[in-house]
């Protein structure tokens, strides 16, 4: 049955059974591979994306339940690896292996999006579902204090006007 939604911005239809789990159509028919299987059970967070802008677990979520949904994977939180979070985690060197990462940026993409200046508290609270084998635990905390620091800089950076003089015609630098 086709089922339609939105992936990273572009409208996509896929013909599979309605009962898929989201992450094979996403990683199979998709082609797109950056989220992660790790236990298939919504246990551990690997394959974590938003619906919605909502953090949720793909692998267990059949795909009829996203069809006419927003759905974004690490692929499409930015184009260029700037996202504050992404940023953030290259400044902190924070993964090891790497498998549970992006499903950990994605939740805390999700986290600063409704919380710009988490807690400690915060954060485990919203990170609590997403394991690391590799127990990279301090350093994701501290890249999401980080992430918000830099999204933080980069508001005021553009609520700030520009300085007199620093502008070509129209404010256009050359
Ligand atoms: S693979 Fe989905 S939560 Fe583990
Ligand atoms: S970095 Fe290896 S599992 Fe998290």
């Amino acid at each position: 049955m086709p089922i339609s939604f939105e992936v990273n911005g572009r409208r996509v239809t896929v013909d599979v059974a309605p009962d898929t789990p989201l992450l094979w159509v996403l990683r199979d028919t998709l082609d797109l591979k950056g989220t992660k299987y790790g236990c298939g059970m919504a246990q551990c967070g690997a394959c974590t994306v938003h619906v919605n802008g909502a953090p949720t677990r793909s692998c267990v979520l059949p795909v009829s339940a996203v069809a006419d949904a927003k759905v974004t994977t690490i692929e499409g939180l930015s184009s260029d690896a700037s996202h504050p979070v992404q940023q953030a985690w290259l400044e902190l060197d924070v993964p090891q292996c790497g498998y549970c990462q992006a499903g950990q940026i994605m939740s805390a993409a999700a986290l600063l999006a409704r919380t710009p200046n988490p807690t400690d508290a915060d954060i485990d609270a919203a990170m609590n579902g997403n394991l690391c084998r590799c127990g990279t635990y301090l350093r994701i905390r501290a890249a999401i204090h980080r992430a918000a620091e830099i999204a933080r800089q980069a508001a005021a950076d553009s609520s700030s006007p520009a300085p007199a003089g620093s502008g070509g015609p129209n404010g256009q630098r050359p």
